[in-house]
């Protein structure tokens, strides 16, 4: 165990005590198994309406799990997925999406993590060409990659282009919990452009779960069983039901993403200014990354644990979460301060 705050991702932190309660009050009696329990009803029911979706919500185990299962919802074999370059589906996956669904990815590189209308349209050549896969999702994330949010209006537009297009959207939500507080808007905005969506748990406070939300009524019918093949349906769900029931009691799960973003906030005001210290991009969530001088990184390495993003630009990623405070950001501010002056 750390005893400093790791700043090296949110999935270091624990979970939150609220969501542990509700797994231990799901622990009483026997229910049935495979979903068809009432914690699963009642969270699948609450996130539906949440995001004010016609079809479904799927509880699975993890966020490469989501993301594979919902993108298998808008594809055929020989069909393709535009996305951002280094996207987690991209390099994060182990390939997941390509073994377990055979699709190949169309990469974009982005200066900021977020796709255009643009970037996508540049990827459409191939259409109709029987030698060349066939374009058919955009997978985008929200929050992306890079921390970075896409304003409702991107998404908008990015819906519309899409539609006009024939495309389906897909959105990474790992972190959508992040996006909805940075935007200050509800979960049903941000779905609405988008066809399938994940709803990330596990970095904002529970132990381990994800929902995959089904915007459209027609992509339903394929989804349990995809879900099954993937491996994906939890005998005992009503423990992943009870980790998002948790989350939702009082907007728990907002609560969680506005304190982290505001910790990254924070974080970055804390290290304006410090020589040779430059913000890599926009902080719109509860990722800061900077780029810092080699031998500043390494020293701040020995006490502080952070992921260097890129080696070659020296650019390294600090993300805060749920349970980060003032305090571990101030102490964490003071020391990329300290290390700077004693170079
Ligand atoms: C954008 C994004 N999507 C999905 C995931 C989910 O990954 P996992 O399968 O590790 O839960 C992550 C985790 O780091 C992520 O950052």
């Amino acid at each position: 165990m750390t005893t400093r705050k790791s700043f090296a991702s949110d999935n270091h932190a624990g979970a939150h005590e609220a969501v542990l309660r509700m797994m231990a009050r799901a622990n009483a009696g026997d229910v049935a198994s495979y979903g068809d329990d009432p914690w699963t009803e009642r969270a699948c029911a609450s996130i539906q309406e949440l995001f004010g979706a016609a079809g479904g919500v799927f509880l699975v185990f993890n966020g490469s799990a989501a993301n594979v299962l919902g993108i298998s919802l808008l594809l055929r074999p020989y069909e393709a997925v535009i996305l951002p370059q280094g996207a987690h589906l991209d390099v994060d996956e182990c390939g997941a999406a390509e073994r377990v669904l055979g699709s190949k990815l169309l990469t974009v590189p982005t200066p900021d993590g977020k796709l255009t209308p643009a970037m996508i349209a540049g990827r459409l050549g191939d259409r109709g060409d029987v030698h060349r896969a066939q374009p058919r999702t955009v997978a985008i994330s929200q929050v992306t990659e890079r921390g970075t949010c896409y304003t409702l209006d991107e998404l908008r537009a990015l819906g519309r282009f899409c539609r006009s297009e024939g495309l389906r959207l897909y959105a990474d939500g790992a972190r959508l919990a992040n996006a909805a507080a940075r935007l200050g808007c509800s979960l049903a905005e941000i779905a609405a452009p988008v066809d399938v969506l994940s709803f990330g748990g596990t970095k904002n406070g529970a132990v381990g779960v994800e929902a995959v939300v089904v915007m459209a009524e027609d992509l339903v019918p394929d989804a349990p069983f995809q879900r099954k093949q993937q491996m994906q349906l939890a005998s005992k769900m009503r423990y992943l039901a009870a980790q998002f029931l948790g989350l939702l009691e009082d907007q728990l799960w907002l609560r969680n993403a506005t304190h982290a973003n505001l910790m990254a906030r924070r974080l970055a005001d804390g290290v304006r200014g410090v020589p040779g210290l430059e913000l890599w991009q926009a902080v719109e969530s509860n990722a800061v990354f900077a780029s810092l001088g080699p031998d500043h990184i390494g020293r701040l390495q020995r006490e502080w644990e952070f992921y260097v993003w890129d080696e070659q630009t020296h650019v390294v990623r600090w993300m805060t979460a749920f349970d980060t405070t003032e305090a571990d950001v101030d102490a964490f501010a003071a020391a990329v301060r300290a290390t700077a002056d004693n170079l």
